[in-house]
């Protein structure tokens, strides 16, 4: 009795488990939302632009092709850009050369290319049943687009010169090493020998661009991520190297030690563009851009028409590789499927449009090329680096306990303003030793029309976006928002923002503390909107996620 009563019980758990698994199993498949490939006829220009339309994407009226994998290309090797020889240099000319030569209505040329890039961003690419354009920037598609951009970029100009070994090379930004040629001045291959850039090869490179930041192309000058807008003042070195490694490791070690830490908030079919971005996409992406062209370069309208975007964003491609290698259980590649399933349409190297998947994305083997490599001594000079100092008197346990009495808790809502922004949330110890990391998570409600940077201080709450060294210990990270032009002003999306803080907190000595001092220092001397902060922060709490 007893045994057949147990069996029925068990047929009625196995069929309950059954309706569950297909329950689930249906709700998955109907919450599914992934981007489709974009149909490029979808480009409108965006509500207030007044500029050049980038909508003028060619078709050749053949059906879209899915990607496929080359599995007989050579194995290419993507450069370090200062350390490539002159032979190469005349190659990669003459292909962008081929390239400029190519009529707009081709797929495959210059301007066809960079009007792709500004497609796919600033409100540009609509889908009938989506209220909102699609923008690939600050979202999780941020690394992953590039590379297939870059991807689809290097096959054309390879097949114009027939060289199938032919790859873009990177721009080594990140490294800080003294060498001659320096890795992380603006290197030669893409300069030029007019007046301002006198360490050039050509004033009619096919790989210059004319609206180039002049101080940026005084041979020597070393790229930087802080001080990009100020008056060309002559470069201390030591500090700017230091504030660079600082800033990488902080970033991409530190901060960045999961995958919406690194890569930026989900973003699925149906959200509106914009999100919230990655650390590594915030700095040192961002500021490289402003800092080497402000004019093209620091829009993503035009920014492609700078052939050293190409270089840039190889570095970035890059640097996807290497966090990858770094330590800690985190860093994986997003498993979500709405990520891996979203898919993008480009222009193969025969000028027909190609669908391509998020996930054919994400081994670099099979699409057959590979980084040379360079050393990132940023990644391991953390833990003993002379120059990371306290910017605050070298703390004691009191001096914390005092601070942490003295400051405020968020409490639910508060309005950035301009000058620094300081509250304390509560932290878990033992949780966040147990998990391996911790996240600071914030949410704001933002004016999307302007631009919003953040320095983000632990335990340093007198600082200031323009006197507070980005080389300072107590730096943890930086939240960027760039603006959306295109994007109606009625929208104030909420925008989310993580960044890892336990390594910091370790090598502060404070990773035992129950409460963090966080301290905002904008960029901005003065609210965007009169009578709004434009920036109003919604939530802002310490979690402990894998993602
Ligand atoms: Cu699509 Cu560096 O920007």
């Amino acid at each position: 009795m007893s045994s057949s009563r147990s069996s029925v019980d068990m047929a009625s758990i196995v069929v309950l488990i059954l309706a569950v698994v297909s329950i689930t199993l249906t709700l998955q498949v109907a919450d599914a939302k992934p981007f489709p490939a974009p149909d490029l006829k979808l480009c409108q220009m965006a509500f207030n632009d007044t500029s050049e339309n980038c909508c003028t994407l060619p078709y050749t009226g053949a059906p879209l092709r899915k990607f496929a994998f080359k599995p007989e290309l050579p194995m290419r090797v993507r450069q370090a850009a200062h350390l490539v020889d002159d032979a190469f240099i005349a190659k990669y000319q003459r292909a962008v050369e081929l390239m400029k030569a190519l009529p707009e209505t081709d797929g495959r040329s210059f301007v066809a290319q960079y009007r792709l890039h500004c497609a796919y961003c600033n409100n540009h690419l609509h889908f009938p049943e989506n209220e909102y354009p699609l923008e690939i920037h600050q979202t999780w598609l941020f690394f992953v687009w590039h590379r297939l951009y870059l991807y689809f970029n290097e096959r054309i100009l390879a097949k114009l010169i027939e060289d199938d070994t032919f790859a873009l090379p990177y721009w080594n930004w990140d490294n800080q090493d003294g060498t001659n040629p320096l890795p992380n001045e603006i290197p030669k291959v893409w300069a030029s020998n007019i007046t301002i850039f006198p360490n050039a090869i050509n004033k009619t490179s096919s790989l210059f661009h004319e609206t180039r930041n002049p101080c940026a192309g005084i041979p020597g000058r070393i790229v930087e991520f802080q001080n990009i807008l100020g008056p060309c003042l002559p470069q201390n070195y030591t500090e700017v190297r230091a504030q660079s490694s600082h800033l990488m490791w902080t970033q991409t070690v530190s901060a960045g030690p999961t995958p919406s830490t690194w890569h930026g908030a989900s973003y699925r079919f149906g959200d509106f563009g914009g999100v919230g971005m990655g650390t590594m996409e915030a700095r040192p992406h961002g500021p490289v851009h402003v800092w080497t062209n402000i004019r093209q370069m620091s829009t993503n309208k035009d920014s492609a028409s700078d052939p050293i975007f190409f270089g840039h964003h190889a570095n970035v491609d890059r640097l996807w590789e290497h966090w990858l290698t770094l330590p800690g259980k985190y860093r994986k590649h997003i498993t979500d499927p709405d990520y891996l399933n979203t898919a993008f349409t480009f222009y193969d190297e025969d000028g027909e449009q190609v669908s391509v998947t998020v996930k054919e994305a994400l081994d670099l083997n099979l699409l057959r090329y590979k980084y040379q490599e360079m050393p990132a001594k940023w990644a391991t000079q953390g833990l003993n680096d002379p120059t990371w100092t306290f910017c605050s008197p070298t703390p004691t346990p009191a001096d914390d306990a005092a601070l942490i009495a003295a400051t405020p808790r968020f409490n639910g809502s508060l309005a950035i303003l301009s000058g620094p922004t300081t509250f304390k949330l509560k932290r878990r110890p033992s949780l966040s030793a147990r998990h391996g990391e911790e996240m600071l998570e914030l949410k704001a409600k933002l004016d999307f029309h302007t631009q919003h940077m953040q320095n983000i201080f632990a335990f340093l709450p007198n600082s200031t976006y323009q006197n507070t060294s980005i080389g300072c210990m107590e730096f943890i990270g930086c939240m960027f928002s760039i603006p959306h032009v295109g994007m109606s002003p009625d929208l104030k999306p909420e925008f989310t923002f993580r960044i890892g803080i336990r390594r910091k907190l370790e090598l502060m000595g404070r990773a035992h503390l129950k409460d963090i001092v966080i301290t905002l220092a904008g960029e901005k001397s003065a609210p965007p909107i009169p009578g709004e902060s434009g920036f109003e922060l919604t939530s802002a709490k310490i979690i402990y996620s894998k993602k």
